[in-house]
């Protein structure tokens, strides 16, 4: 072998694969435009905000394995009919605003994780706060309570009513309770505004650690309604007065 052939090898082999993989790449992607997302100039896209202690219960939530038994995730409609299952994608209220839609990627925007789930043995949870605000408001409970409440023991049957006010029995939950992000206190002055309604001892109180606390604000978090741009917005078409007709 001589060397020139051996240096035009060396070239080949080694100089091709830099030129296809490093230099047309970043000759291509150097000078990329920002995508816009509409027609219009400018419109702003709110996404939802997940930072502070709202991604810090994101990160509980995933230690604690909630990702295990519950999904984030609306399913587009072509592999299963969830827009139309009750407050699941999203509500729509006695004004006729709906904010029911399927989950998009943009969902998961600004979490450590995007917690998908991986089965969905209890209820998806993509919407769940507007979900609570109802339950909270049959039982007299602000939605931080009522999840104080299910957080630790979702087997009280005193906190859910049905449509017609009647009780509803929540034995059967496997959620699991939640009882070391809780203690016990002695009441003191009017007592803790977050303390459980049950008390085990007199003088006593249950009352929620920091740990359960933040978990609760990234749950109380979990709404996706926020506007999307129009190519990633597949909600149901709003009747028209005329087809109503
Ligand atoms: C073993 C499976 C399992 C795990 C793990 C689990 N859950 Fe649940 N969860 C359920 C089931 C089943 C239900 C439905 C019964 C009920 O409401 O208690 C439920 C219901 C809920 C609800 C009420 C939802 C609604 O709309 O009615 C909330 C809130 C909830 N779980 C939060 C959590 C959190 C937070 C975690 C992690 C700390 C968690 N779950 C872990 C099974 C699970």
């Amino acid at each position: 072998m001589t060397l020139k052939s051996f240096l035009i090898g060396m070239l080949a082999s080694f100089g091709l694969a830099w030129m296809f993989v490093i230099a047309i790449p970043v000759a291509k992607m150097n000078h990329l435009d920002p995508v816009k997302m509409t027609d219009e100039e400018d419109s702003a896209y709110y996404q939802r905000k997940v930072s502070g202690r709202v991604l810090n219960g994101s990160n509980i939530y995933a230690a604690q394995g909630c990702y295990a038994c519950h999904t984030q995730l609306i399913r587009p409609t072509y592999a299963g009919q969830q827009i139309w299952r009750d407050d699941m994608a999203g509500v729509v209220d006695s004004e006729g605003n709906d904010t029911r839609r399927e989950t998009t990627y943009y969902d998961y925007a600004g979490e450590k994780y995007a917690q998908i789930g991986l089965m969905r043995m209890g209820p998806d949870l993509s919407n769940l706060a507007h979900r609570v605000d109802k339950y909270a408001a049959k039982v007299n409970m602000t939605s931080e309570q009522w999840l104080i409440e299910h957080l630790y023991d979702p087997r009280n049957n005193d906190i859910r009513l049905g449509d017609g006010g009647e009780r509803l029995e929540m034995n059967w939950s496997n959620c699991p309770s939640q009882r070391q992000m809780f203690e016990q206190k002695e009441i003191s002055g009017q007592g803790h505004s977050l303390a459980l309604q049950k008390t085990t001892e007199q003088g006593k109180q249950i009352v929620p650690k920091e740990d359960a606390r933040v978990l609760i604000s990234y749950l109380m978090s979990l709404r996706r309604d926020d506007a999307l741009p129009a190519s990633m917005d597949f909600r149901p078409k709003k009747q028209s007065e005329e087809d109503k007709k």
